[in-house]
């Protein structure tokens, strides 16, 4: 096991304090992460080996060298991984998230959000490891928000049909798991196209041009750290009352917003002019399909006692800082 992953063995550096990630200081408390590379699942990667859990994150296209490269679509190699790691939790991010390209792309993409989780979950079970599987309020139509766990689903497009049908084959396959449904993601990115949320950035940022911008589709655009949180929250909860969690769970940030509002918010988050920014109150027409408002209600989790909200003119401002184009300008008003 140490020699195949070199990052959690003993290692001794002279005058310096040990690094020290060895199952004797982190018994049962092996933690794998699918889609660590994505930006969901850094941040949960990051919350896990920040709270003294013993993690293993993996990716595919990105995985190198930071972390181990495991394709999900190859079922030997999974069950190989996880009957090696034995891990007491799996937090599964990866999928295909986009919704274009699952409309442009229906094969791979349903293997990868329904068949890879339904063998996963399949292998997690026999595995006796606790599995968390992140869904999306995309399975909901948004016509009659908000939505509570037991609400019918009804999504609108294949991405939400994919993350549905995952769900269903996760509870299928394994009693010992959960769906946490989330909202629309936001966070530390790697670049501003990673997100919707901060994919607007540029727009707002570049005041020379006028940006149409979505006034219809009400969103509640959660910050991934504390998606992170409420996995880890979730469980720590698992493995003290080990029959109190499963099935379906929901969390989102609780500040409504169009996408407009959103820009709004970070042209005010660095005191930049939103004069150019054009509000559109029409249902967009042509695109994939989307839900008007899939409001989640977060109360199963809340009851509890489980969550975590950062404001999003708090987080927003961390997650754009680095790609804000006039730093020195605005340095002296933030930092
Ligand atoms: N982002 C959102 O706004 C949002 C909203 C609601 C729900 N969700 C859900 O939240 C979860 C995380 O989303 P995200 O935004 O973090 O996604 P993301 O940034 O697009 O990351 C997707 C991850 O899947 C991995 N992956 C792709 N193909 C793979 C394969 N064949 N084998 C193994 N791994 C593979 C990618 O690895 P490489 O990059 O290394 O190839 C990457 O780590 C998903 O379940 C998504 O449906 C997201």
């Amino acid at each position: 096991m140490e020699g195949r992953y070199p990052d959690l063995r003993i290692r001794f550096r002279p005058g310096h304090v040990q690094v020290v990630q060895a199952d004797v200081f982190f018994p049962n408390r092996r933690a794998l992460i699918t889609g660590a590379t994505g930006l969901l699942g850094r941040a949960v990667y990051r919350e896990f080996k920040d709270n003294n859990w013993r993690v293993l994150g993996c990716g595919y296209s990105r995985a190198r060298p930071r972390f181990e490269y495991l394709n999900l679509l190859d079922t030997s190699a999974v069950k190989e991984f996880i009957c090696e790691f034995k891990p007491h939790v799996i937090v599964h991010c990866a999928a295909e998230r986009r919704p274009d390209i699952v409309e442009n792309h229906p094969e791979s993409a349903t293997k990868l959000n329904v068949e890879a989780s339904s063998n996963l979950a399949k292998v997690a079970a026999a595995a006796g490891a606790f599995l968390i599987y992140i869904s999306s309020d995309y399975v909901f139509d948004g016509s009659n928000p908000p939505y509570r766990v037991d609400s019918v689903p009804n999504p609108l497009n294949l991405y939400g049909k994919t993350k549905l049908e995952g769900e269903r084959v996760i509870l299928q396959n394994s009693d010992n798991a959960a769906v946490l449904r989330v909202p629309v993601l936001y966070g530390d990115v790697e670049k501003l196209e990673e997100s919707a949320v901060t994919i607007m950035f540029d727009k707002v940022q570049f005041s020379n041009k006028s940006a149409n911008m979505d006034h219809w589709q009400q969103r509640f655009p959660t910050y991934v750290k504390d998606v992170a949180s409420v996995c880890l929250q979730l469980t720590e909860r698992k493995m003290q009352e080990p029959s109190l969690i499963k099935g379906i769970y929901q969390w989102s940030g609780n500040e409504q917003m169009t996408k407009y509002e959103m820009a709004c918010a970070m042209a005010d988050a660095f005191n930049l002019p939103s004069s150019h920014l054009r509000p559109i109150t029409d249902e967009p027409v042509g695109a994939t399909p989307r839900p008007w408002n899939p409001r989640l209600d977060c109360s199963k989790l809340e009851e509890l006692g489980i969550g975590q909200r950062t404001p999003f003119r708090v987080a927003i401002r961390e997650s754009l800082w680095p790609f804000l184009v006039e730093k020195k300008t605005r340095q002296t008003v933030f930092h």
